[in-house]
């Protein structure tokens, strides 16, 4: 029995990869906060990204489940985007900084020495990580500043950050010394803009009502001349990201960043910041502080 632990697996391109993964022999450890309907072949167990103990309970459990018998393959999904970035999580956080980043941080933490030899670990972040593709990407990081936002900013900008953050916290597990020796391996997917999935949920009614119309419109307007505004199908970043899971899509040796660009996989360099080794460690420190770990 193999066993793979997921956030992200109940909506979207994560409900997609998830009908992948479930096979026979393989068992699938949803972390979800129910509503819905459970994913088919998924065992669920509950889980809030937006509250760090609801995180710890369920890493908590999935090591009761597994038993000592090693996580082959962790995914780190989920994901959320607001218009604005007014909202708190439990633990008083930025929202989008603690859903997409803190909670993901720390439960791959809290699972690193669950995980199997040779397991994966992939976090899903976003292309918009990078000013040199989305205009709204990040140009510095201020970790203290994502997590307590001075004055009101915009959504989309604090959804940018925090997939800037998935993208330096795979680089700093990869660089791990346990990873290393343990031969597991550490992907940071970009599903690239994708049409159809509930990631506009947390938008404004006018956003949300717009989107359906205007997402064709960019990809057709722009898609040619700048391959990254293509949009892609929930079921083909779903594929992709399930080849990644299982190990059937295999980065080149030494990268991190997979990039779906046109319904295929790229492997381009990530932004000039998400490389900076400086701003990886600075944000591996103050996210161990903010969740009570030694860094
Ligand atoms: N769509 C795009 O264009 C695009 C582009 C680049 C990257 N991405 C990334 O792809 C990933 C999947 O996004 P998607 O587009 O498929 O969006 P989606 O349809 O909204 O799916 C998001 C998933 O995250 C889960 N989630 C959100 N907040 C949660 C919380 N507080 N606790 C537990 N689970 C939570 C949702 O669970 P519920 O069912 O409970 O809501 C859902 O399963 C995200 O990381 C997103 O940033 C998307």
């Amino acid at each position: 029995m193999s066993f793979i632990v997921m956030t992200g697996a109940t909506a979207g391109l994560g409900a997609h990869a998830v009908q992948r993964l479930a096979r026979p022999g393989t068992q699938v450890i949803a972390g979800a906060r129910g509503g819905g309907a459970p994913p088919a072949g998924c065992q669920v167990l509950p889980l809030d990204l937006a509250s760090l103990e609801s995180v710890r309970g369920f890493a908590c459990a999935v090591r009761s489940q597994v038993d000592g018998a090693g996580i082959d393959v962790l995914v780190l999904n989920a994901g959320a985007q607001f218009s604005r970035d007014d909202r708190r999580s439990a633990d008083g956080f930025e929202t989008t900084f603690a859903v997409n980043h803190l909670a993901h941080y720390l439960l791959a933490r809290l699972l690193l020495s669950a995980m199997a030899d040779t397991g994966r670990i992939v976090l899903t972040t976003s292309d918009t990580h990078d000013p040199s593709v989305i205009p709204f990407g990040p140009k510095r990081l201020d970790v203290g500043a994502l997590a307590h936002p001075p004055r009101r900013g915009s959504g989309l900008r604090a959804y940018a950050a925090s997939k800037l953050c998935n993208l330096l916290t795979a680089r700093s597990l990869s660089a791990l010394d346990e990873v290393k020796d343990r031969g597991i391996s550490v992907i940071a997917f970009n599903p690239g803009l994708t049409g159809g999935t509930g990631l506009l949920r947390g938008q404004t009614r006018v956003r949300r009502a717009l989107a359906p119309a205007v997402l064709p419109l960019v990809g057709a307007l722009l898609g040619r001349s700048h391959p990254q505004f293509h949009v892609g199908t929930p079921e083909r970043a779903g594929e992709i990201l399930a080849e990644l899971a299982l190990g059937t899509a295999v980065l080149p040796p030494g990268r991190v960043y997979a990039s779906l660009v046109n319904a295929e996989l790229t492997f381009p360099d990530p932004s000039e910041l998400a490389r900076d080794d400086a701003v990886r460690d600075l944000l591996w420190r103050e996210s161990a502080a903010m969740v009570g770990l030694p860094a």
